[in-house]
């Protein structure tokens, strides 16, 4: 599967696949293409490290629509297949979700429904929740809202702050999306509604 990965800065969960790819964690995938809307994404520098072409498309004023169209017409260049939001900070336009129906990803710190939208962790920490985690979801119109593929849960500890929290969260993020990516690999992860499911191999056979 040919995947591109959107970011918009730090860029270790887009490091987390890329490394999975080439370990082959991730079979036969290559990621052909790492976009940021941002130019000084700390991310871009550590795909050009790993060997993965990197490009990066600003908004520059734009209407999210022509934005998207140009990320479209890059991605659909490389012949990509499939795309992984690693920490992209914008919502993606009704014809960016229609371009790639049910091969777009996201990953996200909480375990959704619960905290949609930004700083979560820190909303986690104010609700006084007891646990939260990370959710891989497929996106569709509306924000951290698509059937949900995968969550890993993260105590929240009484003296956790937001960045301490973020820390646990962020290492069962890495996990959690290669998980997520190669189960959607193995071509053995169904969706209906809102629902999905994954069929192991029985190795009994
Ligand atoms: C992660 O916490 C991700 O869940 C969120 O943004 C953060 C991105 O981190 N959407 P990184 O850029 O992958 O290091």
């Amino acid at each position: 599967m040919k995947i591109g990965i959107l970011i918009s800065g730090r860029g270790s969960n887009m490091v987390a696949l890329v490394d999975a790819v080439a370990s082959g964690e991730i079979p036969d995938s290559t990621v052909a293409i790492v976009i940021s809307d941002q130019p000084d994404a700390a991310g871009l520098p550590k795909a050009e490290e790993l060997g993965v072409e990197t490009l990066v498309i600003e908004k520059n004023g734009r209407k999210r629509a022509e934005h998207d169209a140009e990320i479209i017409a890059a991605l659909k260049e490389r012949d990509v297949e499939f795309v992984c939001l690693a920490g992209y900070m914008r919502l993606l336009s009704p014809d960016f979700v229609r371009a790639f129906p049910n091969r777009i990803v996201n990953i996200h710190p909480s375990l959704l429904p619960s905290f949609p939208g930004l700083d979560v962790q820190q909303q986690a920490i104010d609700h006084g929740v007891k646990i939260s985690g990370c959710t891989v979801h497929f996106v569709n119109e509306d924000l951290d809202a698509g059937p949900i593929i995968l969550q890993r849960v993260v105590e929240v500890k009484d003296d956790d702050t937001a960045d301490t929290l973020s820390e646990r969260i962020l290492e069962q993020e890495h996990r959690a999306y290669v998980e997520a990516i190669r189960r959607i690999v193995s071509g053995r992860l169904s969706i209906a509604g809102r629902r999905t499911a994954y069929s192991e191999i029985s190795d009994k056979s």
